[in-house]
């Protein structure tokens, strides 16, 4: 029995299912933009002094920013366009430019990575800089819903 259920289990991971099956849900899609969300919420306490800055904690919210963004255009596969109301059918429309806005915001995040924001102000610049591309893809992208 415990070895057929293990054996189930890798096979579900190496056929990818598991997880994956929930590729392209409201909750999929949400929980990554709540990890990216709560990211930018950790570099803009810094900058309005609620936290003290530290590096460690910028260079884990900017981890989390580019690894989290990486795996989001995957949740918007063929098919899934009615999966949330807040998605807007322009991502399926123009899903080339939607892929190379997420790209952006990853690229811009490693690139702070790599120039690790060094002070209140540095990270104040890398909040601008980052929430330029979350509004870029929101304006486009993101429909309003109650
Ligand atoms: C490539 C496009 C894109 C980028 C870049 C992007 N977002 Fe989003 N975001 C979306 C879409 C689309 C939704 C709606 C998701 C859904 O519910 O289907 C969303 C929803 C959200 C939500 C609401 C999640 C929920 O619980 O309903 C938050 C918070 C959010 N984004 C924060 C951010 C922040 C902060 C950034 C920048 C650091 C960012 N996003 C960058 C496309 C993007």
């Amino acid at each position: 029995m415990r070895f057929r259920l293990i054996a189930t289990a890798a096979l579900a991971a190496a056929l990818g299912v598991g997880t994956a099956l929930a590729a392209g849900t409201k909750d999929e899609r949400e929980a990554i933009m709540k990890k990216i969300g709560g990211a930018m919420g950790q570099l803009v306490a810094i900058t309005k002094d609620e936290k003290p800055y530290d590096a460690a904690v910028v260079k884990t919210a900017l981890t989390t920013i580019a690894e989290s963004v990486k795996a989001f255009p995957d949740q918007f596969p063929p098919g899934s366009e009615k999966n949330s109301p807040a998605a807007s059918p322009k991502i399926w429309e123009n899903m080339d430019d939607f892929k190379a806005k997420a790209d952006k915001l990853h690229a811009d995040a490693e690139g702070l990575l790599a120039q690790l924001p060094a002070d209140k102000a540095g990270v104040g610049a890398a909040v601008k800089a980052l929430g330029a591309d979350c509004g870029a893809c929101h304006q486009a992208y993101r429909l309003k819903v109650d």
